[in-house]
């Protein structure tokens, strides 16, 4: 039988590519001069689309393949996926969870210390000779025992929220309600005022339409000047016009980003700033989560095409 044809967006490691290469007929967009007219040609033949979180699949490479039957997503996050015309269509939508959530909740702990700490910045010290011209390196912020807001007690909320209890913080958390598995925590329901008792504020939601700009003026305001936002989640729930404003102005303390709009292709403001500390979304990028997450995505491809149950279905 001849190998369904997929429409990969991004490229994947060779462990990945290797594997999908046996199994199907890749035909990677990421790679084509003329995307539309790349586009046109294969469209037609195409039953599956490889995707990564952050690429997605829009609305006119959905309508390009009219045979589309399953999108299968590397990554948690499905936002950058028409949903919408993927119901209307019958389209069947996978992505992978719980084999990144530690990860991303580490490197979001990490990003925490290491900016309250100031270790970039220290390393420099260190690698410039200042250490031995200027002496002690400035003093930084402690991190525990202090108060941390978690916005979004989901899966990767919730493994923030443990490590944060390791370092004896005071730690609260929006959502949609109450978590019953989160009863040593303290539910705010308002994240305005989740970061008005925040020094730590995490963002950590899924993104949608109902999520975007969530973390506005407002936030960042009752976060304050000594308080710090981290985000590994997705920079549409966050105003990133009004995060830069605060943060240029000292409005907000700090921020610690592995997402941003229009990413990789950051807003060059972010880059002048003292303040930050910036990340290249990075978050599942470790040597077994991205293997694991391969894997999952391979394995979804596989049983839609075989006949049997989505191992991680979304749609
Ligand atoms: C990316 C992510 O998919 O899980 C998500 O939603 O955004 C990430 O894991 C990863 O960077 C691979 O592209």
């Amino acid at each position: 039988m001849s190998k369904p044809h997929i429409l990969q967006t991004g490229p994947y490691p060779d462990w990945d590519q290797v594997p999908l290469d046996a199994s199907f007929h890749m035909h990677r967009y990421f790679e084509a001069a003329d995307k539309p007219t790349f586009l046109a040609e294969v469209g037609p033949q195409v039953r599956g689309i490889a995707t990564r979180g952050e690429l997605g699949a829009n609305a006119a490479m959905i309508a390009a393949c009219p045979k589309l039957e399953v999108i299968s997503v590397y990554g948690v996050g499905y936002d950058a996926v028409d949903l919408a015309a993927c119901r209307d269509r019958g389209i069947r939508v996978t992505n992978t969870p719980d084999v990144l959530t530690n990860d991303v909740a580490d490197l979001g702990v990490a990003m925490m210390l290491v900016q309250s700490r100031g270790m970039i910045g220290a390393e420099t010290w260190v690698r410039d000779g200042s250490w031995a011209t200027k002496g002690l390196y400035p003093l930084k912020r402690r991190v525990w025992g202090r108060r941390a807001g978690v916005l979004g007690l989901g899966r990767i909320g919730y493994e923030v929220a443990k490590r944060l209890a390791g370092f004896d913080m005071d730690i609260a958390y929006s959502d949609v309600a109450a978590k019953d598995y989160a009863s040593d925590w303290t539910y705010i329901a308002d994240p305005v005022a989740l970061a008005e008792r925040s020094d730590f504020l995490f963002v950590t939601l899924a993104a949608s339409a109902a999520t975007r700009h969530i973390v506005g003026a407002k936030v960042i305001d009752a976060l304050g000047p000594e308080g710090m936002l981290i985000n590994i989640s997705r920079a549409s729930n966050i105003d990133e016009a009004a995060l830069l404003d605060a943060l240029e102005s000292g409005r907000l303390g700090s921020a610690t980003l592995d997402v941003f709009e229009g990413e990789p292709n950051l807003n060059p403001r972010f880059l002048s700033l003292p303040n930050v500390l910036l990340q290249p979304h990075h978050a599942s990028g470790t040597y077994e989560t991205r293997q694991a997450m391969g894997k999952l995505l391979r394995d979804n491809l596989t049983a839609h095409f075989a006949g049997q149950p989505l191992l991680t279905p979304v749609l």
